[in-house]
């Protein structure tokens, strides 16, 4: 692994993103253009129709060309591992971005129906771009709104067949202050079962204590959890948490 891969400061794009965080929250894009950007680069290099092709293309422009919030190659193989744990028929997504972890897991899980939640109109049409690059159109669903908006997109899932005990598979990796009263709006709904699986990134960085702090009290109790020690996305040199949780009922 090269320097710069290892090192995040010594990339732009990696210092570029620290002063665009503020923009990044409001509008879920770094605000150089990197998420057009990507989907471009993806529709000139990847080969049509390989998943495996289109993700290491989306790799290759984080470590390369601009840094992304894609959960990563790293983070990404505990992502699919946790999926085929799950081996889901219905998996969610909270935060499509260009809609990386959502290819990984309906790569993980070949027999799923992937939906993504995700805020930025102009995201959801990346990651369409993306998705249908790959060949995965048919696979993933993008709902644009936010679980918090009264009712509206929960819905909407609704509308697409979410109904009690049939979530299988839930992975939060929106806005981290969301994180825990999404994942209650969804336990209001009945929609996770016992054996369910709930994966949440970033927990350590940008960090999700609320999140973290409710998996602990909750331990043996209605999730069993495991914390994984891992690295922010497209480097090693900052650490950070993934928690898979099996929900218990
Ligand atoms: C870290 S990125 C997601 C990365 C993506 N899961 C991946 O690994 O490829 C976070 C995304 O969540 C979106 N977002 C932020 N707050 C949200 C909310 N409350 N509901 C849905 N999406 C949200 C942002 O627009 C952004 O696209």
């Amino acid at each position: 692994m090269t320097l710069k891969r290892r090192l995040p400061f010594l990339r732009w794009s990696v210092l570029r993103f620290a002063w665009a965080m503020p923009g990044f929250v409001k509008t879920g894009q770094l605000g150089d253009g990197r998420e057009a950007a990507v989907a471009a680069d993806v529709e000139a290099n990847a080969l049509a129709g390989d998943v495996d092709d289109v993700l290491a293309t989306m790799d290759r422009f984080a470590y390369e060309k601009s840094m992304l919030v894609n959960v990563g190659d790293e983070k990404g193989a505990l992502l699919d591992a946790a999926v085929r744990r799950a081996d889901p028929r219905r998996a969610l997504e909270l935060g499509a971005y260009c809609g990386y972890s959502a290819l990984r897991i309906a790569r993980a899980a070949p027999a799923a129906a992937v939906y993504s939640v995700e805020f930025s109109a102009a995201n959801a049409d990346i990651a369409r771009r993306i998705w249908r690059h790959a060949g995965m159109a048919d696979r993933i669903t993008c709902v644009v709104g936010t679980l918090g908006d009264g009712g509206a997109t929960l819905d909407a899932l609704a509308a697409h067949g979410f109904a009690p005990d049939n979530l299988d598979l839930l992975f939060i990796d929106h806005d981290k202050r969301a994180y825990l009263p999404d994942l209650q709006r969804i336990l209001d709904r009945g929609w996770l079962h016992p054996g369910s699986i709930v994966v949440a990134d970033n927990v350590r960085v940008p960090g999700a204590p609320k999140y973290r702090a409710y998996m602990r009290d909750e331990q043996g109790r209605s999730f069993d959890t495991v914390e994984h020690r891992t690295h922010v996305e497209y480097q090693t040199l900052l650490g950070d948490l993934v928690l898979e949780s099996e929900y218990l009922g």
